[in-house]
């Protein structure tokens, strides 16, 4: 146990660290993730697995997207904002169908880059951010309202989702706020973790040939060796012993997955980027990007098919290359990676450049 500086403790043992997250003592009732927007744990599981299920129906629409937006694409593009970018405008008719006011969409596309997604870091920023935060749970408490009125069916896109699953007595106003939160905990999380796919994918082939690794295993491995989510915490309800030391109600016992896939005595070279591990035997140690336990992402899967399927859509018939990347992070509410420069080379570019050609 590792007492931190700002309160609480960080559990760094792996098995008394998967005990924290697994335990019904430690994870009973509602989970943080929606503070107390919605009414019973139920309520937010059916919100959770609601949103999940929209999202792997609808994989083929932002799939076909995904070919268009990256041929858009210039030849070089500032990271990690490019990779948000490019998520966003796949998933962007997923979150708020086509037909929702023009008004909403626009308070959507605004909040990407204006500090609602990630947190911006100056004070004016934040501030401004604080406005089109209101714009669009206004904008979206109207839609949800006009929705009710009207019925909901079947979901074309997430606020219908949402509105599916969340009981009556939530409030129009909270049902945007539940969709605001879904939306920041998708984008910004797969943006991050695509970012890091790429920067790390890059710097750790520096063959002309394309990447040997299939697309999975890089992510797999991009949200092992920097996972997007820093800390997990539990607050405590009652007082509980864990490992022998005992801890009072209110305490905050957290997990690191960081730490826990750095850890040398589960994993082997912990410290190097090696996608190919994810194919050999007994190469695994503890793996929580996702957390654990009953309060786990109930949209790992997906989220690991949208970073994988948007990876691919970059490197198909291209050549990708880096400049000023730097494997340490920021964090901005979550790992992530500093600013670079992706270089797309595609059809005779790539070839010119694996030639030995400068880049254009
Ligand atoms: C790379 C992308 C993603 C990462 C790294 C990520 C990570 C996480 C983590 C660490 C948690 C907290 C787990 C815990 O406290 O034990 C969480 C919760 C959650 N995530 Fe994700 N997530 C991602 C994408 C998604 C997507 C695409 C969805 C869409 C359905 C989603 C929906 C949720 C929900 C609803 C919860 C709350 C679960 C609950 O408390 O019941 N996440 N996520």
């Amino acid at each position: 146990m590792i007492q931190l500086p700002w309160g609480g403790w960080c559990v760094s043992d792996a098995d008394l660290a998967q005990a924290l997250l697994r335990s019904p003592e430690f994870n009973a009732g509602r989970s943080g993730f929606f503070a107390d927007l919605l009414p019973t744990r139920t309520a937010q599981v059916e919100v959770g697995h609601a949103v999940r299920n929209f999202l792997r129906k609808r994989l083929p629409q932002y799939r076909a997207a995904l070919a268009p937006a990256v041929a858009e694409l210039p030849v070089a593009t500032r990271w990690p904002a490019a990779g948000t970018g490019l998520v966003y405008q796949c998933l962007a008719d997923l979150l708020l169908h086509p037909g929702t006011p023009a008004a909403a969409r626009r308070w959507m596309t605004q909040a990407v880059h204006g500090g609602v997604v990630f947190r911006a870091p100056h004070a004016w920023q934040r501030a401004r951010a604080e406005l089109l935060r209101a714009r669009l749970v206004a904008a979206v408490t109207e839609q949800a309202r006009q929705r009710r009125q009207h019925g909901v069916g079947e979901a074309r896109d997430v606020l219908d989702a949402v509105l599916g699953a969340c009981p009556d007595e939530v409030t129009d106003r909270t049902v945007a706020e539940v969709h605001l939160t879904m939306f920041r905990s998708i984008v910004a999380p797969v943006g991050a973790t695509l970012a890091w796919s790429v920067l790390l994918a890059c710097l750790h082939h520096l063959d002309d040939s394309p990447w040997p690794w299939p697309a999975d295993q890089i992510v797999r491995e991009a949200l092992r060796h920097r996972p997007m989510v820093w800390m997990l915490g539990r607050t405590l309800t009652r007082s509980a012993e864990l490992g022998g030391t005992a801890f009072d109600d209110g305490d905050l016992l957290s997990v690191s997955p960081y730490l826990l896939h750095h850890d040398k005595q589960h994993w082997t070279d912990p410290a190097v980027f090696r996608p190919g591990r994810w194919a050999e035997p007994d190469e695994c140690g503890p793996y929580v990007p996702f957390g654990a336990g009953p309060f786990a992402c109930p949209g790992a899967s997906v989220a690991r098919t949208l970073i994988a399927e948007a990876l691919i859509a970059l490197a198909d018939d291209a050549r990708l290359t880096v400049t000023g990347g730097d494997t340490r992070a920021i964090r901005i509410e979550g790992n992530v990676p500093r600013p670079f420069v992706l270089h797309r080379a595609t059809g005779q570019q790539a070839t010119t450049t694996s030639e030995g050609g400068e880049q254009p």
